[in-house]
């Protein structure tokens, strides 16, 4: 099958990850992991993602947002939103999150990633790498993502112009067990960074 790499060996870097880490911010030591921000559209990901890049950077600590409508420009410009395509996005973008938590990066990884297989791929693609990965839910309910509607995408999806809209004609499966919960419908930017801050100083992901 043409589609598939044949006679390809995996071949084993020369650099520790340790050593590598020496390099990179701030402080020594390796922290690269991922950080998965999930939840409906208008949740607040690429929000809460991005101001929390931001606060990592100025603090120091190398990191890096990766973000499905960003994602969707380049490496997943060629996949829609059908139930394979999502699979597929997921799978690429999982794959790419690994390589910026191996090379010593926080990645923060937004994407609605509506079904628990995927996520559940994404988690094994990092945790057979020896990488944490830190799901986190986005959990604002689908009617605060309506009301607010900040790209206008509900009004389109309930106007039938999007069809597949996740929460409208497409499912999203809440995660059982993240890491962490957000509720981005109860509480602001600044306090849903600091609860993700919170959570990796105290499992010592940070110093
Ligand atoms: S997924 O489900 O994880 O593959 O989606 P993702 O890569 O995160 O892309 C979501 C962004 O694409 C826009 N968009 C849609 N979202 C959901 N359903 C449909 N049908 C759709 N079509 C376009 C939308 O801007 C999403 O961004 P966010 O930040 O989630 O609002
Ligand atoms: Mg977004």
């Amino acid at each position: 099958n043409t589609h598939f790499a044949t006679n390809v060996t995996y071949q084993q870097h020369q650099v520790t990850r340790e050593i590598r880490a020496n390099s990179l911010g701030k402080y020594p030591g390796f922290r690269g992991c991922t950080i998965w921000f999930t939840g409906f559209s208008g949740a607040g990901k690429t929000t809460i993602a991005f101001a929390l890049e931001q606060k990592l950077c100025e603090l120091g600590l190398p990191a890096y947002g990766l973000d499905g409508d960003n994602m969707r420009h380049g490496v997943c410009i060629n996949l829609g939103f059908s139930m394979r395509d999502r699979e597929e996005n997921i799978r690429r973008v999982a794959e790419v999150s690994k390589l910026f938590a191996d090379s010593g990066i926080i990645c923060l990884s937004s994407f609605i990633s509506p079904f628990v297989k995927d996520r559940m791929q994404a988690r094994l693609i990092h945790e057979m790498s020896g990488l944490m990965f830190i799901e986190v839910h986005v959990s604002t309910s689908l009617s605060v993502c309506e009301a607010r509607d900040a790209k206008g995408l509900y009004a389109k999806a309930r106007a039938g112009a999007i069809p597949g809209f996740t929460g409208i004609d497409s499912d999203y499966e809440p995660p059982e067990q993240p890491e962490l919960i957000i509720d981005a419908g109860e509480e602001t930017p600044e306090q849903s960074v600091q609860h993700v801050l919170d959570y990796l100083y105290k499992t010592k992901i940070i110093p």
